[in-house]
């Protein structure tokens, strides 16, 4: 979850000299700087440094990073025939850097890669808005008005979507992690009929690899329920639904990751500690993934990261 987010000094010291997007296409920058995290934190798993409109480049989509505001999409899509114009990602050669990143890092780590993806949904927001955005009209209006470009526009996406998270794994991503960040904007029976089923054929294209899978979005308490129907292995909760209300909502097995507030991190010590371990009770122990519930804010004390990770690796079940 952007971890690495502008905490870091050495992350920062980075970011003076290259673009994200230029951290991200050069597999030896992009290795560094998934690794950093990992050196100082004592996290247990490392993600993979990219973003998740970086296969967009690759297919052709003109675009920026801007430091504070997120993807800009240079011509943004608003009408069919601009749909139809859009072709499949072909990982190799369309995103071969992302690629080679994955290689170089088997080599260094000694923890799981994790590799991800925005799902349809996420990444159709950003080629229709253009850039972030606060209620997403355009998309919804092309959802719900226009299901023909908006089922041609899932169809390109999902496809890309997922020969670009098999490509990951055929390179080296021990696990993946589908990002529909921005779906909770989305009604469940909307969700049903217009995202779902692009979801669904990602999870079911990865099964054969026998890769774990999360997923997650935020603010997707009304939508916990859909989205674990998905095929997904674990259900990604942001901070907003507490674990074992979030569990209540979905499947009894499926393991959860999650969710403390990003905020916390900046509370006194006391605060965050109590409220961690409040995360670690409610997720029950087995079957969840600490993590926190969206991510890390810039303004975060790296040192408070690794007082929490390893506050996290000292709790105990309680029997
Ligand atoms: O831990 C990591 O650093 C992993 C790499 C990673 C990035 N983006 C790099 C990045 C991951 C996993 C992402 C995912 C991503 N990108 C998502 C899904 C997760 C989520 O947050 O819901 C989304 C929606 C994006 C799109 C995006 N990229 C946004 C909204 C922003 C924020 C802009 C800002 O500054 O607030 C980015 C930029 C971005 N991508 C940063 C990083 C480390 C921060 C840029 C910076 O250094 O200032």
């Amino acid at each position: 979850m952007r971890q690495a987010g502008r905490s870091l000094p050495e992350y920062r010291a980075l970011k003076d000299r290259y673009t994200i997007l230029e951290l991200c296409r050069q597999p030896d920058l992009a290795v560094e700087v998934t690794l950093q995290p990992v050196r100082r934190l004592g996290v247990d798993a490392a993600i993979l440094f990219s973003d998740i409109v970086v296969p967009l480049q690759g297919m052709g989509i003109s675009l920026e990073i801007e430091a504070g505001v997120g993807p800009v999409i240079e011509h943004p899509i608003r009408a069919e025939d601009q749909v139809s114009s859009l072709r499949v990602l072909q990982p190799d050669p369309d995103v071969d850097y992302v690629l080679e990143a994955i290689k170089l890092l088997r080599k260094e780590l000694r923890v799981p890669l994790i590799g991800f993806a925005g799902a349809p949904f996420t990444l159709a927001s950003y080629l229709i808005e253009g850039g972030s955005s606060k209620n997403h009209t355009r998309t919804k209006a092309m959802m719900l008005g226009e299901p023909r470009a908006w089922d041609a526009l899932m169809e390109v996406l999902s496809q890309s979507v997922l020969l670009y998270l098999r490509a990951q794994v055929e390179a080296g991503a021990q696990a993946l992690q589908l990002f529909d960040s921005w779906v909770g904007h989305v009604a469940p029976a909307t969700y049903e009929r217009h995202v779902m089923p692009w979801v669904k054929k990602v999870f079911d294209g990865l099964r054969d690899l026998q890769v774990p899978t999360i997923h997650f979005g935020i603010v997707t308490g009304e939508l916990l329920a859909h989205m674990s129907r998905t095929g997904a292995d674990v259900m990604g909760v942001d901070w907003r639904v507490p674990l074992d209300e979030a569990r209540r909502r979905i499947p009894q097995a499926m393991p959860v990751q999650g969710n403390l507030d990003p905020a916390l991190c900046l509370a006194p010590w006391e605060v965050l500690a109590r409220e961690a371990t409040d995360v670690l009770e409610r997720g029950g122990g087995r079957g969840h993934i600490f993590n926190l519930g969206h991510g890390v804010l810039p303004e975060t004390d790296p040192g408070v990261l690794a007082a929490l990770v390893e506050l996290v690796h000292s709790w105990k079940v309680p029997v």
